[in-house]
Formats: C-alpha cells, sequence, structure tokens
C-alpha cells in the first residue's frame, strides 16, 4: 500500500508498504527511530506511546498496535519530535527531570508522549491521561507531579500549529489501496468490495487484530482498513435517541454517552487505557464477538439495536440477538456493522465491571443493568452480562422474576437465585465459576441498594 504522512514535520511517502507493518516497527527498524519503546507488544504498557494528530485534534495511540496504513495523511509526533528544533525541551521533558520523573528510563518516553498529549489537549485529569503507561521503577508520584508542574506552561509552537502544517503539507493524500487490500473512503465503497471479498479482514481499530499479528503471528490475507469510512465515524441524535457509527471510538462514545448514563461513563473510564480508548472503535467491541467485552452488556441493557450492512441490503436486530455461540455471531460473509442505535431513555443503568485491577484490565465479570417502575413495581428488567457464558447474554430468569414484583429487597433476592438459572460462568484465570455467578447475583443487590441512593462502593479502588 501507499502511504503518505507527517513524521516529526516531515513529509514521509511509503510506496508498497505491507498493511500490517506496525508503526513501532517501522520506526525502530527503518527509521532508526528507537526512542519509541517495546515493552509488550499487546497495548498494555504504553512504551511505545505516540502523538497521532488529524484534522479532529491530537491523541496517544500505542505504536505497537497501530498498523502502518492507519496513519496515512495524519502527523505521526514520536518522542524525538517534542522537543523543539533548537533543542529546548517540552514542558513536560522539564518537569520530568525536575521532579525525577525517570529512573531506568524505559517506561519514559511514552510517558512524555502520553503527557504531552495531554498537555497539548488541556487535560488535567493525569491518572487517566497516564493509566496506560506502566512503570516499573519510578513510581507514580514524581510523574504525577511533573506532569501537574506543565500544566500551565505553552504549548510549543511546533505543537501548536501541527494541525495545520499537515493541512497545508499533505493536502490530497494519496490513495493507500494496494491490491488486494484497500482503505476505503466511505461505507458505500467498503460494502461493494466487501461483497467481492468476503474472506478479507476488516480493520477498525486493531486493538484486537493488532494482536492477532504482534502476538498470533497471523498472517491476514487482504484487508480493508475502516478508519477512512467517514461516515461510519461519529453520533448522531434524534428525538428517539442515538445513533453511533461502528468506527466511532471508545473515547468518542465516553464522551458522549456520559452525560446521559453517569455510570456507563464510569465503566469505559476503566476500558483499557486513554491509548486503547483512542484506538478501539464500537464496532469492533461488538464484532469481535468476546464474551468479555465491556461495550455489550451496557448496550443490551440500554437496549441497543445493531445496524448491519451487506451490499446495498442492510437489516437491524436486537444487540443481544448477534451473538450465536461462542466466536458465532449472526453476521454473514461480506456483511459489516454500520452503526449501533441506543433509544433515548430515563436513566436507570448501572453498570460494573469487576476486574483484578483497577485501570487497564479485563473484566471477569460486567454486569448493567436498567430496571424500571412505577413507584410500587417493577415494569421492565434488562440485565446484561459479561464473562458469564461464551457470549454477552441476558439473565432472563432473573428479569422474569422482577418484572411485576414490587421494588423491594425481598424480590432482588428472589431474582438473585433464579440467576442460577441463567448462566453456568467458567472457572479462569480471573476467576472461579462460583466467584463469577456470587458476584454476578451480588451485582443485582449493589443496584437495588445503589438505585435506593444507599452507597455501596466504599471499597472500591479509585484513582
Ligand atoms: C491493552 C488492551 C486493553 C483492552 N481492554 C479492554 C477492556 O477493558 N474492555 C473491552 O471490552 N475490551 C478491551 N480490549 C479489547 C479491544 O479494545 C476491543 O475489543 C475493541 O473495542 C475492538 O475494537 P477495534 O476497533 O480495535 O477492533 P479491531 O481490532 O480492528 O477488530 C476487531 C474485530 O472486529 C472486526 N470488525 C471491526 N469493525 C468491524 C465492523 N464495522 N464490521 C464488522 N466487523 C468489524 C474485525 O474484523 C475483527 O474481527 C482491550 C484491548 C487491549 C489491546
Ligand atoms: S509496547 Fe506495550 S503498549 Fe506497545
Ligand atoms: S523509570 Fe524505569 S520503568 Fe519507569
Amino acid at each position: 500500500m501507499d502511504i503518505t504522512f507527517l513524521l516529526n514535520g516531515e513529509v514521509v511517502s511509503l510506496s508498497n508498504v505491507s498493511p500490517t507493518t506496525t508503526l513501532l516497527d517501522w520506526l525502530r527498524e527503518e527509521r532508526g527511530l528507537t526512542g519509541t519503546k517495546e515493552g509488550c507488544n499487546e497495548g498494555d504498557c504504553g512504551a511505545c506511546s505516540v502523538m497521532i494528530t488529524d484534522a479532529e485534534g491530537s491523541r496517544a495511540l500505542n505504536g505497537c498496535i497501530l498498523f502502518l496504513p492507519q496513519v496515512n495523511a495524519k502527523a505521526v509526533t514520536t518522542v524525538e519530535g517534542m522537543a523543539s528544533a533548537d533543542g529546548t525541551l517540552h514542558p513536560v521533558q522539564e518537569t520530568m527531570v525536575e521532579h525525577h520523573g525517570s529512573q531506568c528510563g524505559f517506561c519514559t518516553p511514552g510517558f512524555v508522549v502520553s503527557m504531552a498529549t495531554a498537555h497539548l489537549n488541556g487535560a488535567t485529569d493525569h491518572d487517566v491521561q497516564l493509566a496506560g503507561n506502566l512503570c516499573r521503577c519510578t513510581g507514580y508520584a514524581p510523574i504525577i507531579r511533573a506532569a501537574k508542574a506543565a500544566e500551565g506552561a505553552p504549548v510549543p509552537e511546533h505543537l501548536r500549529t501541527l494541525k495545520s502544517k499537515l493541512a497545508q503539507d499533505i493536502p490530497a493524500p494519496a490513495k493507500a489501496n494496494g491490491a488486494p487490500h484497500v482503505q476505503p473512503e466511505s461505507s458505500d465503497e467498503l460494502a461493494a468490495w466487501y461483497l467481492d471479498n468476503p474472506d478479507a479482514t476488516l480493520i477498525a481499530g486493531a486493538t484486537d487484530v493488532g494482536l492477532w499479528v504482534t502476538k498470533g503471528f497471523r498472517d491476514l490475507g487482504a484487508v480493508a482498513f475502516l478508519n477512512r469510512c467517514a461516515d461510519l465515524r461519529g453520533i448522531t441524535e434524534d428525538e428517539t435517541g442515538l445513533r453511533i457509527g461502528a468506527m466511532t471510538t471508545l473515547t468518542e462514545v465516553e464522551a458522549k454517552l456520559s452525560p446521559l448514563h453517569p455510570s456507563l461513563g464510569t465503566m469505559l473510564r476503566r476500558y483499557g487505557s486513554t491509548q486503547v480508548r483512542n484506538a478501539a472503535t464500537l464496532g469492533g467491541n461488538i464484532a469481535n464477538g468476546s464474551p468479555i467485552g465491556d461495550g455489550p452488556p451496557a448496550l443490551i441493557a440500554l437496549g441497543a439495536t445493531l445496524q448491519l450492512r451487506r451490499g446495498d441490503a442492510r437489516r437491524e436486530l436486537p444487540l443481544e440477538d448477534f451473538f450465536l455461540d461462542y466466536g458465532k455471531q449472526d453476521r454473514a460473509p461480506g456483511e459489516f456493522v454500520e452503526a449501533i442505535t441506543v433509544p433515548r431513555q430515563h436513566d436507570t443503568l448501572r453498570c460494573y465491571k469487576l476486574s483484578k485491577r483497577f485501570d487497564q484490565d479485563i473484566s471477569a465479570v460486567c454486569g448493567c443493568m436498567s430496571i424500571t417502575g412505577n413507584g410500587t413495581e417493577i415494569l421492565t428488567a434488562r440485565i446484561a452480562f459479561g464473562g458469564m457464558a461464551a457470549t454477552p447474554k441476558r439473565a432472563a430468569a432473573a428479569e422474569a422474576a422482577l418484572v411485576g414484583q414490587p421494588w423491594s429487597e425481598e424480590t432482588i433476592r428472589k431474582a438473585m437465585e433464579a440467576m442460577a438459572q441463567d448462566f453456568t460462568p467458567l472457572s479462569d484465570m480471573r476467576a472461579s465459576a462460583s466467584y463469577r455467578m456470587e458476584a454476578a447475583q451480588n451485582m443485582l443487590l449493589r443496584y437495588f441498594h445503589d438505585a435506593n441512593g444507599q452507597a455501596t462502593n466504599l471499597l472500591e479502588v479509585s484513582a
């Protein structure tokens, strides 16, 4: 594939790049830019963080699971590009020195990139911004102190003007297509191509697919990058609800849905890390069919509908019906996820993510529920779990035990018992089957107390 992008301010054009060469490998092996480090090579440690800028702004991403065509027509700034041309350090580099934010230094370039990106965006929630950067030896306090100390400093000129430089230097980017691989510009283009190439791999944010390559060493065959299909991106709203394009990132979903459903916002803040949420798309989180994804249980509890497209044919189905069995979804060859619609509703949603670590961890159990009533009896109940079955799944027996019953702890406890009929969870490294069941049942009890305004999170770890 042929691509053009800005690298630390300079235009780079590449021909015939392999679509699955990662930006990290290319930077280190082809350009000798070894400041960007490889720690885990799977999106977990942030040592490979790079700043990616386009017309919409700048964000930190993990270079180890970012394929070169994904940066086509964008600006890549590595740690080498943070200081000004005259050698003046970036304010976060200065404060890292002043506050002793580095010891062995292996994690430092990744931290500096994340900090500089947050600084550029005026973000001061440093715990959130840096949750995807791991440090083994310094400890986080000096690093957070350094980030705070740089807050008021002006953004260096070369970063402040990067967006306009990009528009000026790469006004009409090359088409990245290079048979058999494509980077379509619209969902129409994608639909036509995918119909003819149903065995191809679709690549959205690559937070799953990236690992198939870096850890699974898989040859993906023909691929389509979806990141330039503008009409698959973004969230529109009308009186019936929200329509979320499949390519909308988790960061964008979090920003839009948090005010409407604050508990979902709280959970999404713990979805991977800032770098992962900046790349991962909602469409990918659903299409991968993972039984432990955090998006589907929440969307099922909200009564979301999936919009699928194959060629010119479109169909929709309740999200829960998409997941047929482990690794099996109701998706025909050549069919892709176009959007997810979420009905407008009064917020009764609560999401509970149970994982061993607070940040950057996959759920052992993710329980999302929305229960409505008329003050005396329960009218509707939508309860969905991840981590309890081979697919994201509703707790049908527990729901049935609630509807039509009084809103009382007795009713809730009966529904907790009924939940035992809904699931036969697995034991694995994250949790035992009995722990999962007990935790899921207790999430329903927690919902009851939360909805009644009784604090239940006294022992919850918070950043
Ligand atoms: C470090 C790390 C932490 C993570 N933490 C979490 C977490 O806390 N919670 C969680 O739920 N997940 C987590 N994940 C998993 C991952 O981020 C999600 O599953 C993600 O949403 C996948 O989206 P993507 O855009 O990156 O998909 P990709 O990796 O690009 O694709 C995933 C799959 O979906 C297919 N696909 C993508 N888009 C479409 C489409 N529009 N139509 C049809 N098929 C499509 C692809 O072909 C592929 O099979 C984590 C991943 C990493 C690497
Ligand atoms: S090397 Fe660890 S996140 Fe990329
Ligand atoms: S300074 Fe050594 S890992 Fe962070």
